[in-house]
C-alpha cells in the first residue's frame, strides 16, 4: 500500500528571457521564483520534481546557475529533462552534482527507481532545431527501459509532446519519431501518463493506451491559437505546473496549479491591461 506520493513538473522556464505585456514587463526569473515559492510551501511538499525543459531561454551559464541556485533551495529532489531551448553540454557543466545527467555520452536519458511510480525521462532535443527528435537510439532505450518493468506504473517525462495538439504554430515545431514511439508505448498497459511541455499551454489526450498531457509554463503562455500564424505573442495568463499524486487502486491523479494564490477564485487577480 503506497501512502502520500506526490510528484511536482514544472516546464518552459526560460529564464534570461523578459516579457512585455501591455500591462507592463515581466522578468521571467521572477516567475520562476513564485513557482519555486509556492512549491516549497505546498503540504504535503511534494516528492519529488522534474523540470522538464526549455530551463534558459540562451542556453546561457548565467542563467542556468540562477535557475540552479533557485532550485536547489528546495527541500525536494529535482531532475532536468532538456528542451529545445537547452545545451546538453552547459547543462552538464552547470548541474555537473547530477550525476543522471552523465549516464550517456550523447543523449539525457535516465530512469528514476524505487518510488511508487517509476520514471523514465525521455531526451527528445535536437540540437540547433526547435523541432524535436526521437530517433531509433533513444526509442530503443525507452522500450529496453519499459521491459524491464511491464508491471510497474510508470510515468514519461518528455520536453516536446508525442502529439499534435490541434494549434498549427506550435504543431509546426512538434517531435519528429512519434509513430515509432506510439508503437513500443502501445505494446505497454503500466504507463500511467506522459508528460511534456514546449506549446505553453495545457493539453490532455488519450495516446496509444496511455493519457499524455502538456503542461503550461511556469513562467508565461502564448495564445491558444488554432489558425495559421508565423508566430505566436505572448499571453499573460496565470503561470502554472502539474501535481500527480498517487491514488491506490485509482492511479496517477493529475492536479494542475497555478503558481501564485487566488484567494477570491482565479477572476480575482489575473493580470489586466490598463484598459480593461
Ligand atoms: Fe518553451
Ligand atoms: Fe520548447
Amino acid at each position: 500500500m503506497v501512502e502520500n506520493f506526490t510528484l511536482a513538473q514544472i516546464s518552459d522556464l526560460h529564464i534570461g528571457r523578459t516579457i512585455s505585456y501591455p500591462s507592463g514587463q515581466v522578468e521571467l526569473f521572477e516567475e520562476l521564483q513564485k513557482t519555486v515559492e509556492k512549491i516549497a510551501r505546498m503540504e504535503p511538499l511534494p516528492d519529488i520534481l522534474m523540470v522538464t525543459g526549455d530551463l534558459a531561454n540562451h542556453a546561457s551559464r548565467r542563467d542556468y546557475l540562477r535557475v540552479k541556485a533557485l532550485l536547489d533551495s528546495l527541500p525536494i529532489p529535482y531532475y532536468i529533462v532538456p528542451g529545445n531551448h537547452d545545451s546538453r553540454r552547459v547543462l552538464r557543466e552547470v548541474f555537473s552534482d547530477h550525476s543522471y545527467l552523465h549516464l550517456a555520452d550523447q543523449f539525457i536519458q535516465y530512469s528514476i527507481d524505487g518510488l511508487p511510480v517509476r520514471i523514465l525521462s525521455l531526451d527528445t532535443l535536437a540540437e540547433g532545431s526547435h523541432r524535436g527528435r526521437i530517433d531509433e537510439v533513444r526509442l530503443r532505450w525507452l522500450d529496453e527501459r519499459l521491459a524491464e518493468e511491464p508491471k510497474k506504473p510508470t510515468l514519461i517525462c518528455m520536453h516536446h509532446p508525442p502529439f499534435r495538439t490541434g494549434m498549427p504554430y506550435p504543431d509546426s515545431l512538434g517531435l519528429d519519431g512519434t509513430q515509432e514511439m506510439a508503437k513500443i508505448v502501445g505494446k505497454y498497459r503500466n504507463i500511467e501518463a506522459i508528460v511534456s511541455g514546449h506549446t505553453h499551454r495545457e493539453s490532455c489526450v488519450r495516446w496509444n493506451g496511455t493519457v499524455a498531457y502538456v503542461t503550461p509554463s511556469c513562467t508565461f503562455s502564448y495564445k491558444l491559437e488554432f489558425h495559421e500564424v508565423d508566430d505566436l505573442d505572448p499571453l499573460h495568463e496565470p503561470p502554472a505546473f502539474r501535481l500527480f499524486r498517487w491514488v491506490e487502486g485509482v492511479g496517477l491523479v493529475s492536479h494542475l496549479c497555478y503558481n501564485r494564490d487566488y484567494e477570491f477564485g482565479l477572476s480575482e487577480g489575473v493580470p489586466r491591461t490598463p484598459n480593461n
